[in-house]
């Protein structure tokens, strides 16, 4: 069992939707949420008005937990990480919300947004939160209760996503799951109109 299907699932998770960000985006839109966790981002999506909101998860225990919490929402296990079984293009935006912390390794990051970039329709937004590196810390560590999570540099999260063009970004404090400060980082995102998804790769640790 991974963490994120043991202690993992018990967590509450705390990066913040910013509002405003939301504000121009279509009623209408098709969001998914990747890494959904147990719904909690999708939750706020459906009551600020966006009703087409899905989301998917690599633990079928966090999932679980989020079909008990919220039933009505549309949670699915990722069954073959980090591939969704789901068209290319079937998403106007794309929540990527603390995920990239879980995935320390940079061959499964640079595979993870390739597979968010198809996901997105071209244009498409794409809304990243997670953590940054702050100086003299490692990037790569494991918590007291066994989570390896990685921190970042903002370039290398820019990298990742090299074919997307910055709409907004801020910088934040945030609690992390275990209740300590740390450095949050969030990115707005726009898959270009007529680029064929092009990620970027990301530099070695
Ligand atoms: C810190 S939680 C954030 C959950 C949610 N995005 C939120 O902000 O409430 C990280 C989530 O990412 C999921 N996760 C971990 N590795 C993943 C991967 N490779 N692909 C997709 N989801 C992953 C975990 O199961 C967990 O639910």
């Amino acid at each position: 069992m991974t963490y994120w299907d043991t202690v993992g699932a018990t967590k509450t998770f705390t990066h913040p939707l910013h509002h405003p960000w939301l504000a121009g985006i279509d009623p209408a839109a098709r969001i998914l949420d990747y890494g959904c966790g147990y719904g909690r981002t999708m939750a706020e999506l459906v009551t600020l008005g966006f009703p087409d909101v899905s989301g998917v998860d690599v633990s079928p225990a966090v999932i679980a937990r989020g079909r008990r919490e919220h039933p009505d929402l549309d949670l699915g296990v990722i069954a073959s990480p980090p591939t969704v079984d789901r068209p290319a293009s079937g998403a106007d935006v794309v929540v990527l919300f603390a995920v990239l912390t879980c995935v320390p390794e940079d061959e499964a990051q640079t595979a993870l947004a390739a597979e968010v970039t198809r996901l997105l329709a071209p244009g498409g937004l794409l809304y990243v939160s997670d953590l940054l590196l702050r100086p003299g810390r490692p990037a790569v560590f494991t918590t007291s209760d066994g989570a390896v999570c990685r921190h970042h540099e903002r370039d290398h999260l820019l990298r990742l996503f090299a074919g997307f063009d910055l709409v907004a970004e801020r910088h934040l404090d945030v609690t992390t799951m275990n209740g300590n400060p740390a450095s949050g980082i969030q990115l707005l995102l726009r898959r270009g109109e007529d680029d064929a998804g092009v990620v970027g790769g990301a530099d070695p640790l």
